[in-house]
């Protein structure tokens, strides 16, 4: 297998990673990534196939799971009970439950809501250039989830730094430093959920956390530990990924002078997904082999573990053409943004219901909207999201 040396944190690689996805790409459907020392699947077929393929999965094979070390406890033990971590038939229990919150019917309830809230948070812009990641893509998605899961709005700065702190443990970067940070703030996230719960146990309402609360109290259903760590998935999980793709969205928008096409009823839903296609906030997961097998001419072991490039696989010339060109009005073709197969995003309908209301609303009433700094992206791979967004309206 050819080898991929590439560090990802070279700034130039976490600027513009589709230049060396493309390069991989030619050289085959999977590359030994030296870096992370595991093969990676660059082309749309091979990220496809190994997404869906039930030979592979996210729970670390038991007889590989170790006690991880002390100081990261509190992160592990959220962790451990993560619905994204599991498979089934555990993860099958999870999903289920969190589903019930997710119906279509549900999720596009929440529209008026939403709309009100782009509306506030418009109305509190400044006349001088400001960061539009801070005061609308993180606001829209972190306060529509609070909503959802029936969490106080004020806690959103608290809840944005706990999930900040405990996702960094993801990134190519991850130091000493992060894993102390990220075992504080779940610890400091497990209690605040703890000490929220109980007194919700009695005064139930039509929220996410009161239908889990439900499930946990039926015994069979979820564990309390499981409670937590789902509420805490969910909330991260809510946000993280959404703010990158509304901030990812806007910028690319603004630097292709293509906004008008979102007035275009007809047009919303292409313009969103081929925002998603083209800069997809979340580049890379990875799968272990199950058993022993043969895939794209790579033989794995049960314990190998396998990296999907979903950024590579969005801009894979044989399924797009002109894949690096934004083209609003290319027909909708399922992309890889949000996963495939079991463990597919379960929040991919908010999250596509915030794009189309947040981001025609902002162009309706900010008509001068503009780019005041090039916005870089930052150092956080597999993350692909903005530092910042400093405009101007
Ligand atoms: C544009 C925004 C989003 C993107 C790009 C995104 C992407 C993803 C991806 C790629 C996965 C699968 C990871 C894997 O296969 O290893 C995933 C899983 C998940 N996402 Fe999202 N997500 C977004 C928004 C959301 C939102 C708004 C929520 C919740 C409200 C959410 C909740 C989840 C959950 C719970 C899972 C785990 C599903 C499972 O393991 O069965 N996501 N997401």
């Amino acid at each position: 297998m050819k080898t991929f040396d590439q560090d990802p944190t070279d700034p130039a690689f976490v600027q513009n990673p589709y230049a060396y996805y493309a390069e991989a790409r030619a050289q085959g459907p999977l590359l030994f990534w030296q870096q992370y020392k595991m093969p990676a699947a660059f082309t749309h077929e091979a990220v496809h196939t190994i997404l869906r393929d039930r030979r592979f999965g996210r729970e670390v094979p038991t007889e590989m799971a170790i006690q991880g070390p002390d100081h990261l406890a509190p992160w592990l033990k959220v962790e451990a009970h993560s619905l994204l971590e599991a498979e089934p038939p555990r993860h099958s229990r999870l999903r289920a439950l969190i589903l019930r919150a997710f119906t279509s019917r549900t999720i596009t309830a929440l529209t008026p809501d939403i709309e009100t809230l782009c509306h506030q948070l418009i109305d509190r812009f400044p006349d001088q250039p400001f960061d539009l990641l801070n005061a609308y893509c993180t606001q829209v998605p972190v306060i529509t989830i609070c909503r959802l899961l029936g969490v106080p709005e004020k806690m959103a700065p608290e809840l944005l730094r706990w999930s900040h702190d405990m996702v960094a443990m993801y990134q190519a970067n991850r130091t000493r430093q992060t894993e102390d940070t990220a075992a504080k703030s779940s610890a400091e996230f497990t209690a605040f959920l703890t000490e929220y719960i109980t007194p919700r146990r009695t005064d139930p309402r039509d929220d996410l956390i009161t239908r889990l609360i439900a499930a946990e109290e039926e015994g069979t259903k979820l564990s309390t530990d499981e409670l937590i760590g789902t509420c805490i998935l969910v909330l991260n999980a809510g946000h993280e990924a959404t703010v990158h793709a509304l901030s990812n969205g806007v910028k690319t928008l603004l630097q292709t002078k293509t906004q008008s096409h979102l007035f275009n009823p007809e047009t919303l839903d292409t313009t969103v997904e081929e925002i998603l296609r083209h800069d997809p906030p979340l580049h890379m997961f990875t799968r272990y082999a199950y058993e022993e097998l043969t895939l794209f001419g790579h033989h794995f072991y049960r314990g190998d573990q396998v990296a999907l490039l979903l950024g590579a696989a969005n801009h894979d010339p044989t399924v797009w053409g002109a894949p690096d060109q934004f083209t609003p009005t290319r027909p909708i073709q399922t992309n890889t943004s949000f996963g495939g197969g079991l463990h597919f995003c379960v929040g991919a309908p908010l999250a596509r219901l915030e794009m189309r209301v947040a981001l025609p609303i902002l162009f309706e009433r900010c008509p001068n909207l503009r780019l005041f700094e090039q916005p870089q992206y930052s150092d956080t791979y597999h993350f692909h999201g903005l530092s910042n967004l400093i405009v101007q309206t």
